[in-house]
C-alpha cells in the first residue's frame, strides 16, 4: 500500500541524520519493497528562519493528514533569543499537542556490540529489549491547578497536581498490552498506588483494561522498586507502562542502561481514528540538534534510522522491513563500523554518511 510520509529535518544535525533514511527509502522504494511518498518541511529554527514560526499551518496540515511524521531535531544557540512562542521547540510542542501524541514509546535495546558501552555490566544488559510506555499528554506535567501563590506570611506555596481520568489510563493501557503482543507478551505496570490516588486508580483501571488481553501477562511495580529493578536486573522486563513523571525518568534511566544518545529512536503515538483505525504519529531521535558537531559529518544516523524502523512498524504494517532495518544496525555494529560518539579507543570513526552507506549496504 501507498503511504504517505511528511518529514520535517530541522535543525543541526537533523537534516544530516535525516538525509540517511532519505537514502534507505530511496533504496526500498526502488525495489518495490515500499511506496512511500515523502513530503519535506520546515520546522524550528529553520521554519523561523523562513517565515517567523516554529512550523507553520500549512507543515501542520500536511502533519495531520499524513500516515506518520518523521522527525530530526531542532535548536541551537542561533535561535537563543527569539520570541518564546517562536522558539524552535515550539515546533515540536505543536506537533505533539495537535496531533494528541498521548503514548510516548521508547525502547531501549542494547545491541551486543554495544554492551561495554553500558552504564551497568555487560552480561546485564546484553541483549537487552525493553520497551517503555509513558503517557504523555496527562498528569502532573499537566494537571490544574498549577500556580505559585503567595501566603499571607510572604511564604511561595507552588502546586503542580497529578491528575489522570480512568480514559486517559486505559487508552495508554490498551497501546501498552496491544505492542506487547507484537514482543514478548509481557506488561510490568508502575505507579505509586502506596502514597497516591492517582496510584490506586491506574492499578485498578490497568488490571480492569487486562480482562480484554488475558494472553498478555500483567505484573505491577512501585515505580521507585521499578528504577531499582530496572538497574539491578534490566532484562526481566519488556513492556513497561507509566505515567508522564515516572516515564520521564524511568526512560532516562533505561536509555543509560544502552550506551550513547545517538542510537536512541523514540516514537509518539495518538488516538486510534473511528474510521480508518490508524493512529496519528511521530518518530524521532531521542537526542537533540547537537550544535557542537553539526556541519561536521560527525552524527551518529543510527538514532534517526531506528526511528524509521519504528515507523515502518507501527505505522506502515511493516514489522519484517523494520525488523531488517534492526539487524542491519546489529550487523554493522558488530563489524566495528563506528561514529565518534561510540567508538571508544582503537577505532577509526566513520562519517555520518559512511555509517549510512553501511546500514544501507546491510
Ligand atoms: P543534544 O542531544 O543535541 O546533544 C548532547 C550531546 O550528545 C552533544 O555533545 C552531542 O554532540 C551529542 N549527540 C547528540 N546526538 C548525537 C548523535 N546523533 N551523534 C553523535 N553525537 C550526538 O542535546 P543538547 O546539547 O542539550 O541540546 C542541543 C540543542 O538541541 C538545544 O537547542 C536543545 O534545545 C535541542 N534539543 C532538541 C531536542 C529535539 O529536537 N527533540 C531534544 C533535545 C535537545
Ligand atoms: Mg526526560
Amino acid at each position: 500500500a501507498r503511504s504517505n510520509i511528511l518529514v520535517l529535518p530541522g535543525d543541526g544535525i537533523g537534516p544530516e541524520a535525516m538525509a540517511e533514511v532519505d537514502k534507505i527509502i530511496a533504496w526500498t522504494n526502488a525495489e518495490g519493497l515500499t511506496a512511500i511518498e515523502t513530503d519535506v518541511d520546515l520546522v524550528g529554527g529553520a521554519a523561523y528562519d523562513d517565515h517567523g514560526q516554529a512550523i507553520s499551518d500549512a507543515a501542520m496540515e500536511k502533519a495531520l493528514a499524513a500516515d506518520a511524521v518523521l522527525f530530526g531535531a531542532v535548536g541551537g544557540p542561533k535561535w537563543d533569543d527569539v520570541p518564546y512562542d517562536a522558539r524552535p521547540e515550539a515546533g515540536l510542542l505543536r506537533l505533539r499537542k495537535d496531533l494528541a501524541l498521548f503514548a510516548n514509546l521508547r525502547p531501549a535495546i542494547c545491541y551486543p556490540a554495544l554492551a561495554s558501552a553500558s552504564s551497568l555490566k555487560p552480561e546485564l544488559v546484553e541483549g537487552l529489549d525493553i520497551l517503555i510506555v509513558r503517557e504523555l499528554t496527562g498528569g502532573v506535567y499537566f494537571g490544574e491547578p498549577k500556580e505559585v501563590v503567595t501566603l499571607e506570611n510572604g511564604e511561595q506555596r507552588a502546586v503542580d497536581t497529578q491528575v489522570y481520568t480512568t480514559h486517559e489510563i486505559d487508552r495508554i493501557a490498551r497501546v501498552a498490552f496491544e505492542l506487547a503482543r507484537t514482543r514478548s507478551n509481557q506488561v510490568c505496570s508502575m505507579e505509586k498506588r502506596n502514597v497516591m490516588r492517582s496510584g490506586v486508580l491506574w492499578n485498578k483501571v490497568v488490571t480492569a483494561t487486562h480482562a480484554d488481553f488475558q494472553d498478555v501477562e500483567l505484573s505491577h511495580m512501585l515505580a521507585d522498586a521499578g528504577g531499582m529493578q530496572l538497574v539491578r536486573a534490566p532484562k526481566q522486563f519488556d513492556v513497561i507502562v507509566t505515567d508522564n513523571l515516572f516515564g520521564d525518568m524511568l526512560s532516562d534511566v533505561a536509555a543509560m542502561l544502552t550506551g550513547s544518545l545517538g542510537m536512541l529512536p523514540s516514537a509518539s503515538l495518538g488516538a486510534e481514528d473511528a474510521t480508518t483505525g490508524k493512529r496519528k504519529a511521530m518518530y524521532e531521535p531521542v537526542h537533540g540538534s547537537a550544535p557542537d558537531i553539526a556541519g561536521q559529518g560527525k552524527a551518529n544516523p543510527i538514532a534517526m534510522v531506528a526511528s524509521f524502523a519504528m515507523m515502518l512498524r507501527y505505522s506502515l504494517g511493516m514489522a519484517d522491513l523494520a525488523t531488517q532495518v534492526e539487524t542491519a544496525i546489529a550487523n554493522v555494529l558488530d563489524a566495528g563500523i563506528r561514529t565518534g560518539d561510540i567508538a571508544g579507543s582503537g577505532i577509526t570513526p566513520v562519517s555520518t554518511s559512511q555509517m549510512g552507506d553501511a546500514l544501507l549496504a546491510e
